[in-house]
């Protein structure tokens, strides 16, 4: 049931200029998701009635990525007043005129923050009846945020921004984290006070809080300890922090579900990724997008796996894989690159120095060492041969190849589609096959060897190669 005493607010209009890039910073990305994607799946779980985003630089990108997350926001463009005042103004005016129940107003830059605390501070501010509630926490380097001013008594009194700060308002601790419930009405009553009279001539959501302390409203302070929940991301160096943090506990928690993780440092998995317990990932190990790990399967070491699934009990060592299958019981690696639409089946292998694309593998079927593979279908139990190449582009088109089942294929061959080679068929070493073979036929078509006798002798006299083979040949 949604709370229909609840609204949300999600500021994502800012430039995030400290970012320095041509991303906006709410589309970055930490463990696999957007930093605006990591807020709007917290809201999302508090269920509220209605929930409002304001978006302005880069706003199509923004709200293509919003669409998707949550497609029942309700979009406010910000106009050419800044400031996190003007973005909630807008979005409380967006609002049904007779909603009165409480606002919750969130930075779009906070991605690790959760719903629990959120609950925390929405039931503080409702037992208190409070005219606003906010969260705050005690940083040791508060630069760039605002400071949380209280009274004598110990009650929030205001907000000073940073770049507005006195000398001894600079050496408070406790910031504001960004994140405050209002009641409606109370936050309708203070919004058109709002000026731009500061250091950055922005209009400044927490100027309310002065506010409504100024009109003997009460506001509640919940203080959460553990300051990464509520630390913003404004630049890079944030950015790595938070996911950082974020990975230590996606790992940790699937520690606790049964998965082996040798080395956590080393290890990065994304949030999407599931895994089943005596999985085993070994150092240096990326699991990203929507990866799946069947129990007894073992990653690592020094292997990237992107949107790709591992059956039960596979191993796959030293490889780099995207939006591939691979089979239970089969073996990829090490040094193996498996592009998309690989399909290796049941207890198959693709072995050191391969690379596949758009192949399927049968099940027990090997490709052993250096090849190229693209393009190809190949049955059960068939065996292809060291430093195998399938031809299967000329030019300008892409050829199919089709290998049987229970094939023997020689070292260094050539598949040159499109070709098929049927079941129980051989190849010879060497063989440059552009025609169909037959099942069971063996097909060679390299040249008779011939051996010239004395040719060294003859042609290289006095070389250490000549004299080998005098004193072999004696
Ligand atoms: C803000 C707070 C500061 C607090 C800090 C916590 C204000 C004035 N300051 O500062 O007290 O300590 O967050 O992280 O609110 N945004 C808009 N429209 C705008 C400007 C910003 O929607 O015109 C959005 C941004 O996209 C961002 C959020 O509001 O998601 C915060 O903006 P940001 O510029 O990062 O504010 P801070 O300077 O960090
Ligand atoms: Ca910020």
């Amino acid at each position: 049931m949604a709370d229909n005493t609840l609204a949300i607010v999600v500021l994502a209009a800012g430039q995030g200029t400290r970012m320095k890039s041509a991303t906006p910073k709410l589309l970055h990305k930490l463990a696999g998701a957007t930093v605006v994607s990591h807020v709007l799946a917290t809201a999302r779980e508090l269920d509220a009635a209605h929930v409002v985003a304001v978006v302005r630089h880069e706003r199509d990108r923004l709200v293509e990525v919003i669409e998707i997350d949550l497609p029942t926001a309700i979009i406010v463009d910000q106009d050419d007043v800044p400031g996190t005042g003007r973005a909630v103004e807008l979005a409380v005016a967006a609002l049904p005129a007779n909603f009165v129940g409480d606002v919750l107003v969130v930075n779009g830059d906070v991605p690790l923050l959760d719903s629990e605390t959120l609950g925390g501070l929405i039931a503080q501010h409702r037992a208190a009846s409070a005219a606003a509630s906010m969260l705050t926490t005690t940083l040791e380097d508060a630069t760039g945020y605002g400071r949380v001013i209280r009274s004598s008594t110990g009650a929030v009194d205001r907000i000073v921004e940073h770049k507005d700060a006195s000398a001894d308002e600079l050496a408070v601790r406790e910031i504001n984290a960004g994140i405050y419930v209002f009641s409606t009405t109370e936050l309708r009553a203070q919004l058109p006070k709002l000026d731009q009279n500061n250091a950055q001539g922005e209009k400044y959501i927490t100027d309310v809080i002065g506010l409504l302390r100024a009109d003997g409203k009460s506001v509640e302070a919940l203080e959460v300890t553990h300051t990464w929940k509520v630390e913003g991301i404004n630049d890079r160096a944030q950015l790595a922090a938070a996911a950082a943090q974020l990975n230590a506990m996606i790992i940790r928690g699937w520690q606790l579900a049964g998965v082996t993780v040798i080395d956590p440092q080393s290890t990065w998995i994304d949030l999407q990724v599931q895994l089943s317990h005596d999985v085993e990932i070994r150092p240096g190990v990326q699991l990203l997008g929507a990866t799946v790990v069947e129990t007894g399967a073992v990653i690592g070491p020094d292997t990237t796996l992107l949107d790709t699934e591992v059956g039960a009990g596979a191993t796959v060592k030293r490889t780099d894989a995207t939006l591939s299958v691979i089979g239970a019981g089969a073996s990829v690696g090490p040094f193996s690159y498996l592009r998309p639409g690989t399909y290796l089946e049941a207890d198959g292998k693709i072995g050191t120095f391969v690379e596949t694309k758009n192949a399927r593998i049968g099940v027990g079927s090997k490709v052993p060492h250096l090849s190229y593979i693209g393009d190809t279908t190949i049955g059960e139990h068939s065996n292809i041969g060291a430093g195998t190449i399938v031809a299967n582009y000329d030019g300008v088109n892409k050829y199919k190849t089709v290998v049987g089942s229970h094939v023997r294929t020689g070292s260094h061959n050539v598949f040159v589609a499109p070709v098929e080679i049927g079941d129980g068929a051989y190849s010879g070493a060497g063989t440059v096959i552009r025609k169909d073979v037959p099942a069971g036929a063996l097909a060679i078509n390299v040249a008779p060897q011939r051996n010239m006798d004395g040719w060294v002798k003859a042609n290289r006299p006095g070389t250490a190669a000549a004299e080998a083979a005098e004193k072999s040949n004696s």
